[in-house]
């Protein structure tokens, strides 16, 4: 299923004469995502990104004897439409485990997960990536879906280096997590990432987290390995903890070289957990994580099973607040990315590529929608705008959509001035370059300021282009012998003239009944 690894630049570069064989690389994915929930899985504490340490914990996060889980309701229903979402058998009966470690941040000394019965198993994700050559062409592809289970978060330990410490803040501890595990079915970085941004997009679409990956709130750990065509699969190393999509793209395939370089050297793979260390570029082993655990799991004594119910299976007389009802979530799903990707092209007549690039940049899809609703200009003509404007000098700034100094309303009205033929397309270039200037000028202003509005008048113009041929005799000759390519040259210099105030297509017509 999986393509041949890519010979990608060797890392000692004296052994690239050895890199002649293919190899095959074989990439799995444990997607943790924290559910976008007020309060924690089992606990009433809120969630909330960068509080004063230790300022949301209960006594049960904090493991005191005596206190007992509380199962939050809307954590289970995130995790049952995140189930449908990715195509996944909703399991009715499913179980909670305790997962024994020993970890400062882990004041239970075991976490709540679903490891015999999890909530959801044997879904799909679908997704598309950039592939080929040139990286020119889109395809879609699909990786199974193992299993969903709900888990809690750990807190966390922070490290002062200076004064040789470390502190515990336990706000993270018993936030609930999906956890989605999917199966081998990737084979290089950006396929990995590309699976990810679908899955993140998903999850937002249905409000089930918010997948903020900067916040720590999806984090992908990794199985890698490389093995010769037709040959069993190479021994895996596990890199753990990426909150990037680009850094989980570069951690595989720096993995994917590393063990392709030690096996073509015929060392060995060692079977290890490592972490991308993203300043080095690549990834290195965790000490802590040497040798093999045992979690002594065992199942979790204060939770009964958690029970789902469906249309038919629901109890007479039951109301939705006493029970999960996976049907009545079913009805309510939103659209998915891939529902609107297809509205998109239908809606507005644009590629799907190009629908693609709206959904997969934050914010994008409704900038868009906004100018296309206020400007008479064709939707087709806007995504250019969109994408080769907006978006490649939001790239270039490093700026985020809504960070956009250009709002939808003035893109708007520099788009309608060009529709109306108040500026020619040249001119637009222009005035856009002012608008990122962020100077707060309107497009009208900016452009009355630079005097660039379309010559209007037909005898200004006619003037204008006499002169032009008078100035360019040897053209003119190159024209009236047949060359009509050359009509461009003295439009071109029509246009210099008029500091791209003239309509190229009007001149056209005048040149040609003036040389003609
Ligand atoms: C999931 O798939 C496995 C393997 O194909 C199968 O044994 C199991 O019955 C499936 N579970 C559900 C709930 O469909
Ligand atoms: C679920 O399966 C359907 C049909 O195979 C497919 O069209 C859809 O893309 C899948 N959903 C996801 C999230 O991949
Ligand atoms: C990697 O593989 C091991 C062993 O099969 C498994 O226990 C672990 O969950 C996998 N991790 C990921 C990230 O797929
Ligand atoms: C690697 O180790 C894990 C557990 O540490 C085990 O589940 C897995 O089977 C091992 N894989 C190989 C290929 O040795
Ligand atoms: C349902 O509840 C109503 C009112 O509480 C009661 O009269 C009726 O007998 C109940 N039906 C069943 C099947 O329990
Ligand atoms: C944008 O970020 C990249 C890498 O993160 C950096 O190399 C570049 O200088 C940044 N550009 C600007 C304009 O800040």
């Amino acid at each position: 299923r999986c393509n041949v690894a890519p010979l990608l630049p060797p890392l000692t570069p004296n052994l690239s004469a050895h890199l002649i064989a293919p190899w095959v690389s074989v990439v799995g994915l444990e997607v943790h995502a924290q559910i976008n929930s007020d309060s924690k899985l089992f606990s009433g504490s809120k969630v909330q990104f960068a509080a004063p340490p230790n300022s949301l914990v209960s006594f049960f996060d904090a493991s005191l004897p005596g206190t007992l889980p509380v199962l939050n309701r809307r954590c289970v229903e995130a995790a049952v439409m995140t189930g449908l979402a990715l195509n996944c058998s909703i399991n009715k009966k499913s179980l909670f485990d305790r997962k024994h470690y020993f970890y400062a941040d882990l004041p239970a000394g075991y976490q709540i997960t679903q490891q015999r019965l999890p909530i959801a198993v044997n879904g799909s994700l679908s997704y598309s990536f950039r592939a080929g050559k040139n990286l020119n062409q889109m395809e879609t592809r699909k990786v199974r879906i193992k299993q969903i289970q709900l888990e809690q978060d750990s807190g966390k330990s922070l490290h002062d280096d200076v004064k040789s410490q470390t502190l515990i803040d336990l706000n993270r501890a018993g936030v609930g997590l999906m956890e989605v595990v999917m199966e081998p079915d990737m084979c290089c970085g950006e396929e990995a990432a590309a699976a990810v941004r679908a899955l993140q997009l998903i999850l937002q679409a249905l409000g089930s987290s918010q997948a903020i990956m900067a916040e720590g709130q999806l984090r992908v750990d990794a199985n890698i390995s490389v093995h010769r065509p037709g040959e069993p699969y190479g021994v895996r190393t596990e890199v753990k903890n990426l909150n990037s999509a680009r850094f989980l793209a570069k951690a595989i395939d720096y993995e994917i070289r590393r063990q392709t370089e030690e096996l073509e050297n015929g060392g060995s793979i060692l079977n290890e957990t490592r972490a991308f260390d993203y300043r080095l570029g690549r990834t290195i082993p965790m000490r802590d994580k040497e040798g093999k655990q045992d979690y002594r799991f065992m199942p979790e004594p204060n939770l009964p099973p958690l029970i789902l119910y469906d249309s038919k299976s629901l109890p007479t007389n039951t109301s939705h607040q006493q029970v999960v009802n996976i049907d009545w979530i079913r009805e309510r799903l939103p659209d998915l990315p891939s529902v609107k990707q297809a509205k998109l092209v239908e809606k507005y007549g644009i590629l799907p590529e190009h629908s693609f690039t709206l959904l997969n940049e934050d914010g994008l899809m409704e900038f868009f929608e906004n100018v296309v609703k206020e400007t008479q200009m064709n939707p087709k003509k806007v995504i250019g705008w969109i994408l080769n404007d907006l978006l490649s000098y939001l790239k270039q700034c490093n700026l985020t959509v809504k960070e956009s100094p250009v709002s939808p309303l003035l893109l708007t009205d520099l788009l309608n001035l060009r529709e109306r033929e108040v500026i020619s397309s040249s001119a637009a270039k222009k005035v856009s370059t002012e608008l990122w200037k962020g100077e707060g000028k309107t497009p009208a202003q900016i452009v009355k300021e630079k005097k660039l509005e379309l010559i209007q008048d037909q005898k200004e113009l006619e003037q204008i282009c006499q002169a032009v041929i008078e100035g360019h005799q040897p053209a003119v000759m190159e024209i009236k012998k047949g060359n009509k390519k050359v009509l461009n040259k003295l439009i071109g210099q029509v246009q210099k003239t008029t500091r791209d105030r003239s309509d190229p297509v009007l001149v056209k017509q005048i040149l040609e009944k003036q040389l003609l």
